[in-house]
């Protein structure tokens, strides 16, 4: 499978079989977001991994997309290792952490895993609930199983917007 390939196979799966993750499935996924490039290569990437039943249990109730996952992502960026532009004072922890996060569902849909990049949740909750430390900011949650057998993408997976409308040559 080229990158295009695999760059049009990966979607968004949100219904699992319930299966846990292999264990050398879930490091050849956490592998590849070791690889992901970082600004500066400070790597702030810091990620939870959430195997158990009870911590399975306990993201439920942060996100519905835990729902018979066979593992859960907690991607968090370690706020004292992290580049910060100094023309805008911006720092990379969501771009860092994003691209990591981009390595990680691109390997486990080459792998045949599912995956489910979640945005929408509570991060104050989810650090309570996981015990994130103050000095790490709470980034994405990535969910990952083994797709349901009645699995199918959303109609927004072939949604795409005309090239003209999101490339721009030469002037906008
Ligand atoms: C930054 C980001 C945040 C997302 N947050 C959520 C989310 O909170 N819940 C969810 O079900 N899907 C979420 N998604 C998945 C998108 O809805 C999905 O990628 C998009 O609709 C395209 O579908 P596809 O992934 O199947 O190709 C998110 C994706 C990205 C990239």
């Amino acid at each position: 499978m080229n990158f295009t390939e695999l760059a049009k196979k990966r979607c968004s799966v949100r219904s699992y079989t319930g299966e846990k993750l292999k264990k050398e499935e879930l490091e050849q996924i956490l592998e590849a977001g070791r690889l992901a490039p970082t600004a500066k290569n400070l790597q702030p990437q810091r990620i939870l991994v959430i195997e158990s039943d009870e911590n399975l249990e306990k993201m439920k109730e942060i996100t519905n997309r835990a729902e018979k996952a066979g593992a859960i992502l907690l991607v968090c960026a370690d706020k004292k290792n992290l580049f910060v532009n100094p023309f805008d004072n911006r720092d990379t922890a969501e771009t860092d952490t994003s691209i990591v996060a981009t390595h990680i569902i691109l390997k486990a849909a080459e792998l045949g895993i599912g995956s489910c990049w979640v945005c929408m949740f509570d991060r104050e909750k989810a650090r309570k609930a996981f015990s994130v430390p103050d000095d790490f900011s709470v980034e994405c949650i990535i969910s990952l199983g083994y797709p349901a057998d009645d699995f199918q993408p959303t109609e927004n997976h072939t949604k795409y917007k005309d090239m003209n409308e999101l490339v721009y040559f030469e002037k906008f």
